[in-house]
């Protein structure tokens, strides 16, 4: 069981693959550029190499991103490293597939927050949230980190073996249960796709729940307005600069 969500004051703007508009996704340029703009925290995805190092990389295969083919699981951290990671991006040409404890090193002197994404519900990836816990406990981080994933069974170890730690739920197709669902893998926070959140009733009753709301993802300025009010905790946008204008607007109108 990880804890409970207690309630939170401004709605937290969190970049999606860092500033993915702006740069490569899941890049050190990206989380820098996110970190740039004030944005409260940054999402990435991790995976692991063939010899079990933690990388940050969100496709299971590496050519959409990378120059690499075949499947992350299958290249060493040396073969993961040697990659460009630039997605054929013009200026970031030589940007590279960053380890998680490369990630964690860039954010530990600000104040953003960690949402670490493990990606391991087409690859299972066993491990690996003994892996990923310990290098964020190496970097002093532990209580600036939500850890989600998709698979209900890693929820589920996360919240054993972290019992401190705030664990999300990830899903992008409809849950008969969801609140009862993220309850009983001992989450504390749903996050759906944007397009699966019914409403403010709906946040209110999560709220009532003690679950975090931080659906993805809303990258025009309408559909964040619409997430802001019906309540949510947070939400994960790949232009945290429009988003952080936005929510300044929003709080203005309110007065
Ligand atoms: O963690 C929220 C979001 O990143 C989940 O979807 O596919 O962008 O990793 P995806
Ligand atoms: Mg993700």
């Amino acid at each position: 069981m990880s804890i409970a969500w207690s309630g939170g004051f401004v709605v937290e703007i969190w970049a999606h693959r860092g500033a993915s508009a702006d740069a490569p996704e899941n890049t050190l340029v990206a989380f820098a550029k996110a970190i740039e703009v004030g944005a409260d925290g940054i999402e990435f995805d991790v995976q692991l190499s063939s010899d079990g190092q933690p990388v940050v990389i969100h496709d299971e295969t590496l050519a959409r991103t990378t120059t690499g083919s075949g499947w992350v699981k299958d290249h060493s951290l040396a073969e993961l490293s040697a990659l460009d990671a630039s997605g054929g991006r013009e200026g970031f040409a030589g940007v590279r597939i960053p380890q998680l404890a490369e990630v964690l090193e860039l954010v530990a002197p600000t104040k953003v927050k960690i949402n670490i994404e493990l990606k391991n519900s087409e690859v299972a990836y066993p491990g690996m949230e003994e892996i990923v816990l310990a290098a964020v406990a190496a970097a002093g981080l532990s209580e600036r980190v939500i850890y989600s994933s998709f698979s209900h069974d890693s929820v589920r170890r996360l919240a054993t073996l972290a019992p401190l730690a705030e664990v999300a739920l990830i899903y992008s197709r409809p849950l008969a249960r969801p609140f009862r669902t993220a309850d009983s893998l001992g989450a504390c926070g749903v996050h759906p796709d944007r397009r699966l959140l019914p409403g403010a009733s709906w946040v209110e009753r999560a709220h009532r729940h003690r679950l975090a709301v931080r659906p993805w993802v809303a990258n025009s300025p309408s559909r964040m307005r619409r997430l802001i009010s019906a309540g949510v905790d947070g939400f994960f946008t790949d232009v945290p600069a429009v988003a952080l204008a936005v929510r300044d607007d929003a709080a203005k109108t309110k007065g």
